[in-house]
């Protein structure tokens, strides 16, 4: 298994190119089952998630052929139904598939997703909107088992015990354009990679109105024809480096990164003392006062602070003058990386969802342990800023949704190799 080995110390400076977005682009690519056309979408980011999307379309019978950054979806009907499990539980995006086919071919069996590191994953929402819509859907041998004549649309509300829900959104959104019928779906998630898989069904013919608010209506229509689409820039990855820039005292331009996606993150950096700009292009990041302060965050659903930035946002804080309170409304036990991070020296206790962080300390580099893909990132800004070498394990996270990180990273100043073992 590969390492991060970074030298901590060197302020990131110089400007990093912002890929397309992993969460965007799982979806669209699943959305390519509705339509038995070809589909080419591009600005698809190098990552581990996205060729394990694309080994279940091939599982299910399509060709998936990739230049640069354009993956071209054959079509052709499918050839099976099956996503197995020795794929979907590498991935709980693969539930994506779900609505998809059920949609389009009357039937699925997707093997249902597991537990995960961040904490209970439900999928009941999904299962709720698709049997609004008419399926009949069943667990056997650890498989979801879904059935339907053409689906119907139906008045649906979304809303579950954390709020909205992105993937439910995206597979009910999914199904319901191939519904007869009128869907309005309630308390809908509106995050941008949702506006976006909107964007690409309605270049396929979709008929959606509504996308990123709480509610969408969709007006089913009988086919979809084959679509091109350029995927929206990754967020989170943006605001990763954006906390990067203030973190380190460094100054980035992020090519690509759009401000209107990352409001909530922006508010809390200019609270810590950081600045960010926004130029021709993308968004200039440095700090912008002599000494960063402690804040609070509470992660929410769009556009409240996102939990996939919230273990980033605590490396910073542990810098931070002051106490900050951080509250993780959507995955209340996601605070896995609480302990390496102690071991590299912050000051970090647990009550129930809510850290308290002693900021305003130092962090000295030490051998630490990537358990999720966020908390990862996490790990590696705090090698960035900490005193002398970290060494991070278990790299294959950072790799399901971090373009070519230590590349992007080096060029900009940072000192980090990746070792094979
Ligand atoms: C998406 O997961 C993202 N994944 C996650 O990104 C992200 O953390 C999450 O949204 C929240 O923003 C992709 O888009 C591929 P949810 P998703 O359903 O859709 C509860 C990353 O690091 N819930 O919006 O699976 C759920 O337990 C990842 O890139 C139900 O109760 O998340 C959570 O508390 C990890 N029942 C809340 O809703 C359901 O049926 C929001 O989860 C579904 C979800």
């Amino acid at each position: 298994m590969d390492k991060l080995v970074i030298e901590g110390g060197e302020p990131l400076s110089g400007a990093v190119r912002i890929s397309g977005a992993k969460n965007a682009c799982l979806p669209i690519l699943a959305a390519s089952l509705l339509t038995d056309k070809r589909c080419m979408i591009s600005n698809v980011p190098d990552l581990k998630d996205v060729s394990t999307m694309v080994d279940i379309l091939t599982s299910l019978g399509r060709d998936v052929a990739r230049d640069g950054d354009t993956l071209e979806i054959s079509g052709g009907s499918v050839k099976s139904v099956t996503a197995s499990y020795e794929l979907v539980s590498t991935m709980r995006a693969s539930i994506a598939v779900l609505g998809p086919l059920v949609a389009r071919y009357g039937e699925a069996r997707v093997s249902f997703p597991g537990g995960c590191v961040i904490g209970p994953r439900p999928i009941d929402l999904h299962l709720k909107g698709l049997r609004a819509l008419g399926a009949e859907i069943r667990i056997e041998e650890g498989y979801i088992i879904a059935a339907a004549g053409r689906l119907k649309g139906s008045r649906i509300y979304l809303g579950g015990h954390f709020g909205s829900s992105v993937l439910a959104t995206a597979n009910i959104l999914m199904a319901a354009v191939l519904a007869e019928g009128e869907t309005i779906i309630e308390d809908a998630a509106c995050e941008p990679e949702i506006a976006d898989l909107a964007d690409f069904l309605r270049a396929m013919g979709a008929d959606i109105e509504g996308r990123g608010t709480p509610t969408i209506r969709v007006r089913g229509v009988r086919e979809l024809k084959g679509a091109s689409h350029a995927v929206v820039p990754d967020r989170i990855e943006a605001g990763t480096y954006m906390i990067g820039a203030v973190l380190t005292d460094g100054r980035l331009f992020l090519e690509n990164a759009r401000a209107e996606h990352n409001l909530a993150l922006i508010d809390k950096l200019r609270e810590c003392g950081g600045a960010v700009e926004e130029r021709a292009g993308g968004l200039d990041v440095y700090r912008r006062a002599d000494r960063i302060r402690a804040t609070d965050i509470t992660t929410l659903t769009y556009p409240g602070f996102p939990t996939d930035l919230q273990a980033q946002m605590m490396s910073l804080l542990t810098l931070c003058e002051g106490i900050s309170v951080v509250t993780e409304k959507i995955y209340p036990e996601r605070f896995i990386h609480v302990s390496e991070l102690n071991r590299m020296g912050s000051d970090i206790i647990l009550e129930g969802s809510t850290a308290i962080i002693k900021g305003g300390g130092r962090l000295s580099g030490a051998p630490v342990m990537a358990s999720d893909l966020r908390a990862s990132a996490a790990l590696v800004l705090a090698g960035l800023v900490a005193d002398g070498r970290t060494e991070i394990s278990r790299v294959y996270h950072l790799d399901r949704g971090y373009e070519h990180i230590e590349d992007k990273l080096s060029a900009v100043g940072a000192k980090v190799c990746r070792v094979r073992e």
